[in-house]
């Protein structure tokens, strides 16, 4: 045994068990609205923040050193100050911003909530749905990607499919399949008020929170429905989308045959799908990690409890990915751009 890699193993574990414990402080912090207020009344005593916040100062005082002590905040011992320094409050505080976290450490909980029922699909097989998961997958989904989508899909996704963005300002049908709370669906029907937008999931839940969303935002160009990838209603599309859900199918070769089956013949089929290398040992690093887990304690169950199984898992990479989509009668894929988090595939016949 070698004495110096076991203590770098321990001071690892260490650090991980630290975060693992810190995803409750966090959830809390958010919820109380203490990172927001720290973002914009600057740095504060435990007792000013304590008082803004309307919270015990005796449980903030805790909840603080806790934070200090990783790094999520700082600490004066001069002025006995916290402060939410800029960089934290991307991560923790900024709802819109790039690097907004806040919506992972919600689905790390979320993943952990069916634990039991996923434990026994390991000794069982089978697989746990998509609806029988807590309410709080739902919305942290939403909330985990909405801002990736609001930053990049009409900016920097949509202009790199050939001649999509033309059809989009003229007037096009699009279908958002497998949409969950339609945030995709939405930030398109906003940019495009020609088209007509309809989202889609097979998870009613999640299609009433969509419509709740549509509602909210006062368009008239986007509509949600209740429907399965393979079975959707509709055709004549410009345009399909699929934003991070072609790995959670049971069946996506069967879905990209519907795809193909409901797109005009010089349409696209927009496949937003989880950043990944095409082998396992191209995974192994920190995102892969957070990836795998998702991954084992939802997307491989929700496929799993679906009809064929594929089980693609949310790091199946581009050569699988193109695998599935042309088995399902698609010509060319090509992957068009990519972000830290996502690539970006388009498909046409
Ligand atoms: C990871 S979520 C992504 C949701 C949304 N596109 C987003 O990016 O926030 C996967 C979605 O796929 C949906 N889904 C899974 N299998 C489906 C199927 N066979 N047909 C339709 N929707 C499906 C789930 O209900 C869920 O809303």
């Amino acid at each position: 045994m070698d004495e110096a890699k076991l203590n770098q193993l321990v001071g690892q574990v260490i650090n991980d068990l630290g975060a693992a414990a810190s995803v409750t402080l966090v959830r809390i912090g958010d919820s109380l609205g203490l990172y927001k207020i720290m973002h914009e009344k600057g740095s504060m005593t435990c007792e000013e923040l304590a008082q803004a916040a309307s919270v015990h100062p005796r449980y903030l005082r805790e909840w603080l050193a806790q934070q200090a002590a990783s790094n999520y905040v700082t600490y004066d011992s001069a002025t006995t100050k916290f402060t939410l320094p800029e960089e934290q409050a991307m991560l923790f505080a900024i709802e819109d911003s790039p690097v907004a976290m806040m919506g992972a450490f919600d689905g790390v909980v979320a993943w952990g909530e069916q634990a039991a029922k996923v434990q026994d699909a390991f000794r069982n097989g089978g697989g746990v749905s998509w609806g029988d998961h807590g309410p709080c997958l739902f919305c942290s989904t939403a909330r985990f990607f909405r801002p990736g989508y609001a930053l990049n899909l009409v900016q920097n996704w949509l202009p790199t499919l050939d001649g999509v963005v033309e059809k989009l300002k003229n007037g096009a049908q699009v279908a958002d399949v497998g949409c969950g709370h339609g945030w995709s669906t939405v930030i398109m029907a906003q940019a495009f008020p020609k088209s007509q937008f309809v989202g889609y999931d097979f998870h009613p839940g999640s299609i009433a929170a969509a419509e709740a969303h549509g509602r909210e935002h006062k368009l008239d160009n986007v509509r949600f429905e209740v429907g399965t990838a393979k079975e959707y209603a509709g055709g004549d599309f410009d345009l399909v989308t699929f934003f991070d859900c072609l790995h959670d199918m049971g069946d996506p070769t069967g879905a990209a045959a519907h795809v193909k089956q409901t797109l005009k013949p010089d349409g696209s089929w927009m496949v937003v799908e989880p950043m990944a290398g095409d082998k396992m040992e191209d995974n192994l690093h920190p995102r892969g990690r957070i990836f795998y887990a998702a991954s084992t304690m939802v997307c491989v169950p929700t496929s799993l409890s679906q009809e064929v199984g594929a089980a693609l898992g949310a790091q199946a990479g581009e050569a699988k990915l193109r695998e599935v989509i042309t088995a399902g009668g698609f010509g060319t894929v090509r992957r068009t751009t990519e972000t830290p988090f996502n690539m970006v595939l388009e498909a046409r016949v």
